[in-house]
């Protein structure tokens, strides 16, 4: 049917990808949009969106230069190759993608409405072609914390993550519930002998997350023991936040055995002259997701989890508290499910910008 906005959709089968799946049927107009699925190791005739599809291969460069679309959930190595490719043959689509090898140029926008929406709108204007989600943890953060961030002007801010398996994609969750099961089999007598000290990764897992933590995620950067990751907490959070004076970020990134939902802990310093209650009333009203919980045992315990916020958009800050050694220290505690804000909402607000059907 002409006059229908050809979009391409890549990394479908993945984590994110099938969590955006599954946000996009709800509101899909197949009238107005059609659909090119691919993928790089799964040939076959699919049901998905209200529609059948024959899968291309991923690298099918013809069909993907049919799209004015295109949507990435596939990783850095498809985007390093394919985009060049494509933007070589003078393709001029849009290529809205989740992996981060893109994040750094200064020709792509780096997306997360509503906390850079204006940036995003001048770089439509200014003709940027490329669109990319933040780093899952970055995400979060600035959902949480952009309208404190900027009104009482802070300077630096420490955080420690408590990162879910989810971040690190499908395989790595299957790990997880892999080692679960095998933890699940130990006599409960071996795991409290000292002299036991089993490994319940499967083979082909890198780590041991189960009953356990990873306190390095991503590659190392050679700079002060600094992890990838953390690095991204003060390169990405500045570009997205786009403020006159950078803010600092450092903190330690660590993996732990939780499915979908990222926590942090933060320790910040608020530099403008403000009340304590003030602090909270900025946090409360950042947006609609933002749910500020008092910081008392019942609310703690039973509203700020991962399994309380996992599959919602809420995004839930509580342990919010004075230092007792420095009453100008503040620290707080967040939980967010990382497959939304962390990866597929900031995608989805991005094209339903250039494809109104969707919402
Ligand atoms: N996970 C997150 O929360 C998150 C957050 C922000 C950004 N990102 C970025 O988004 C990109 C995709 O992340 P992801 O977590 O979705 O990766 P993923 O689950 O590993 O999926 C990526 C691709 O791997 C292939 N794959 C291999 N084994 C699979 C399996 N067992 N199940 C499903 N797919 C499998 C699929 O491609 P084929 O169809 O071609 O086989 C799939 O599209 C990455 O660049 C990541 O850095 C992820």
């Amino acid at each position: 049917m002409p006059g229908r906005t050809c979009i391409g959709i890549v990394g479908w089968r993945g984590l994110v990808g099938s969590v955006f799946i599954k946000q996009l049927a709800a509101n899909i107009n197949n009238e107005n949009t059609k659909f090119i699925f691919l993928s790089s190791s799964y040939k076959r005739l699919i049901k998905i969106l209200k529609g059948s599809y024959y899968v291309k291969k991923a690298n099918d460069v013809k069909a993907l230069l049919k799209c004015k679309i295109i949507v990435t959930m596939q990783g850095s190595g498809y985007t390093d190759i394919t985009l060049a490719k494509l933007r070589n043959l003078n393709w001029v689509g849009y290529w809205i993608d989740a992996a981060s090898s893109l994040r750094r140029l200064l020709n792509v926008c780096v997306v997360l409405d509503p906390v850079n929406s204006s940036n995003i709108k001048r770089s439509i204007e200014a003709s940027k072609k490329s669109f990319v989600g933040g780093n899952c943890t970055v995400s979060l953060m600035l959902m949480a914390l952009h309208s404190l961030i900027r009104r009482s002007k802070m300077k630096w801010m420490f955080v420690t993550t408590f990162q879910s398996v989810s971040g690190a994609g499908a395989n790595y969750v299957k790990s997880l519930l892999l080692q679960m099961a095998v933890l699940s089999r130990v006599r409960f007598r071996n795991v409290i002998s000292s002299s036991i000290q089993f490994r319940i990764s499967d083979p082909n897992a890198s780590e041991t997350v189960a009953g356990s933590i990873v306190s390095w995620i991503d590659e190392e950067t050679n700079k002060l023991g600094t992890s990838k990751e953390e690095q991204k907490g003060l390169i990405e959070a500045n570009r997205i936040l786009d403020l006159p004076m950078k803010i600092h970020v450092g903190g330690v990134c660590v993996r732990v055995g939780v499915l979908r939902c990222h926590s942090q802990s933060f320790l910040i310093k608020v530099e403008r002259k403000m009340c304590f209650g003030c602090v909270a009333d900025i946090i409360q009203s950042t947006s609609r997701w933002v749910k500020l919980l008092p910081n008392r045992k019942p609310y703690s315990r039973l509203l700020l989890t991962p399994e309380v916020i996992s599959g919602s958009l809420v995004i839930a800050i509580g342990r919010l508290k004075k230092m007792a050694f420095n009453s100008g220290l503040l620290s707080m505690f967040t939980v967010g499910d990382q497959l939304l804000w962390g990866a597929t909402e900031p995608i989805k607000r991005t094209l339903k910008l250039f494809c109104p059907t969707t919402n």
